[in-house]
């Protein structure tokens, strides 16, 4: 063959390459409301960067009648390109090809890319698309997914890893998204589950629909698996992209700083009267956000989860920075079992990658009952405070109003090596509220008091007293567990300054083989 029919042939097998599997199959995907493979990494990495592996490697399956079907690239796309100019490397399943379901082969295209990104300290992103395994391949299959659960978990806290579920993912393959740092899902044509509706209704006779099994909804709010819920691909694959604007490459690199003209003493004035007079009426602590980070920029993660706690990523100064922060415009914005794994999780992540905490604390303590102490509020309550004082990242904290009980220790107190711990002067830190400590304090001399009128009074003055020592961070202060009162309109300028003589910090904790991290 001359060189240039070789030439010829090598564009006339890229042409087909990247017809996937068929037209046909591209226009049944275009008509469900998604895009295909490629144009996924098209929108997702910068224009143009797109360096693509293995379009040739197809399947080595016999069985089935499978060896006539044979595709280039085998149902997956896979290489690296550049997101805001950094290297990252990418996968996407193709659902036109075998319906996206995974061979050996396939498997060993992701591995590939996988290993490719820890060795070179850059993120993997992985579009999700797909059957499940090859039925055809049998064990095969599954020794491929178990390849990548094993690369996922290597990979884990040392390089970012992010999954969008943009179709089916379904039985043991929603493990690896499960194994990774972020998932995100589209609203209407993504789902993820362990069994489909079908098998149960066999087994436990539930009738569920695929997308109240699992569609974005249902893990965006009930169970928590799924970071982010988009409205439709295009913004699912720019919330990729926003997210790792946050991040460093790896765990060795600190956060990428992002341009600020955002003056860092800028004032405001309504913190000064955010917080109710009245300590039981609510306030929305994303105004407080809002307020002092950069350009009012909040990327929210979990947002309809758990609601009870706000966690996301924000700027101070153009520093990335992670925000927890109760909310007491949710259940008052007490500390229950998802909130407290929700947290957890984040600060988690925040401390593997080198990206500083800013904790903002109003909570009344963990949610009492059985249903809590039943699911193990115990257990979960203590990730949340093993993350906190396992994390040797910068952590600064503002007390708002309440920190009471042992969820003012957990909220990155000075006890959880919390670096700068600051309190706005409406904050009230105690071992609980006034009215469960006057009742367990002073039972008797209530009893005692013949009228209902006395008891009032009584009741009344001592709450008083109580709130007149607790209910005041100076309490706190006075013992160094508070570094500082501060204005709240100030509060910008003094996180932004508290970070900023954080940037050195070191801090390292015993070596160990791993935590024992209360799962
Ligand atoms: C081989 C598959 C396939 C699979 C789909 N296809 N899933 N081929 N193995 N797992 C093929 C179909 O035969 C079809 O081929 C094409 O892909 C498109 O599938 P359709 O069914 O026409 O598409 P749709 O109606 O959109 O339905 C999509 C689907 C359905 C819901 C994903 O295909 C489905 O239920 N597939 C099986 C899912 C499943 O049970 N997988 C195994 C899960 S267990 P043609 O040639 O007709 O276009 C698992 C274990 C992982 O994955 C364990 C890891 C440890």
């Amino acid at each position: 063959m001359s060189f240039e029919n070789k030439i010829k042939e090598l564009l006339e097998k890229r042409e087909q390459a990247k017809l996937g599997g068929g037209q046909k199959r591209i226009d049944a995907q275009h008509h469900k409301g998604k895009l295909t493979a490629r144009e996924r990494i098209d929108l997702l990495l910068d224009e143009g960067s797109f360096e693509e592996f293995d379009m040739f490697v197809t399947h080595r399956c016999n069985d089935f009648g499978l060896e006539k079907q044979q595709y280039y690239s085998d149902g997956v796309i896979t290489g690296f390109g550049t997101i805001d100019g950094r290297l990252v490397y990418v996968f996407a399943q193709d659902f036109t090809v075998f319906g996206g379901s995974l061979s050996l082969a396939y498997a060993e295209k992701i591995c590939k890319v996988m290993d490719k990104a820890l060795k070179m300290g850059a993120p993997v992103i992985g579009l999700n698309d797909s059957g499940g395994a090859r039925i055809q391949e049998g064990v095969n299959s599954l020794a491929g997914y178990a390849e990548i659960f094993q690369r996922n978990i290597m990979s884990s806290g040392v390089i970012p890893q992010i999954s969008g579920i943009f179709g089916p993912c379904a039985g043991g393959a929603v493990y690896s998204p499960a194994l990774t740092d972020f998932t995100i899902m589209t609203k209407e044509n993504s789902y993820m589950f362990v069994t489909g509706p079908k098998v149960v209704k066999t087994v436990t006779g539930e009738v569920v629909t695929e997308q109240e099994l699992g569609g974005a909804m249902t893990h965006g709010t009930k169970s928590g698996v799924t970071h982010f819920i988009a409205d439709d691909e295009q913004e699912g694959l720019l919330l990729i992209r926003k997210l790792l604007s946050f991040l460093p490459q790896n765990n060795l690199e600190e956060p990428p700083l992002a341009p600020c003209d955002d003056p860092i003493d800028r004032l405001e004035d309504e913190l000064n009267s955010i917080i109710p007079e009245n300590p039981n009426k609510p306030y929305n602590v994303k105004d407080v956000i809002y307020a002092i980070v950069d350009y009012s920029e909040f990327l929210e993660v979990q947002r309809n989860y758990a609601p009870n706690i706000v966690t996301g990523f924000a700027h101070f100064n153009g520093m990335p920075v992670g925000v927890v922060a109760n909310q007491p415009n949710y259940l008052a914005g007490v500390l229950d079992i998802n909130a407290s794994r929700k947290a957890a999780r984040f600060v988690r992540f925040c401390d593997a990658f080198n990206i500083p905490l800013v904790t903002l604390v109003d909570v009344p303590g963990f949610l009492p009952g059985t249903t809590q102490e039943y699911g193990g509020i115990i257990i979960h309550g203590a990730k949340l405070l093993y993350a906190y004082g396992e994390a040797t990242v910068p952590k600064v904290t503002i007390i708002l109003r309440k920190a009471y009980g042992g969820a003012y220790c957990v909220m990155s107190s000075k006890h959880l090596r919390g670096d700068i711990n600051y309190a706005w002067p409406m904050a009230e830190i105690a071992v609980m509220g006034p009215k469960g400590a006057i009742e367990v304090l002073r039972s008797k001399e209530i009893k005692a008091l013949e009228s209902e009128e006395e008891k009032t009074r009584f009741v009344v003055e001592q709450e008083k007293e109580y709130l007149d020592k607790f209910a005041t961070p100076y309490h706190a202060a006075k013992f160094g567990y508070i570094d500082d009162v501060i204005e709240p309109r100030n509060t910008r300028f003094r996180v932004i300054r508290a970070l900023q003589s954080l940037a050195t910090k070191k801090d390292l904790n015993p070596p160990k083989k791993h935590s024992n991290l209360p799962l």
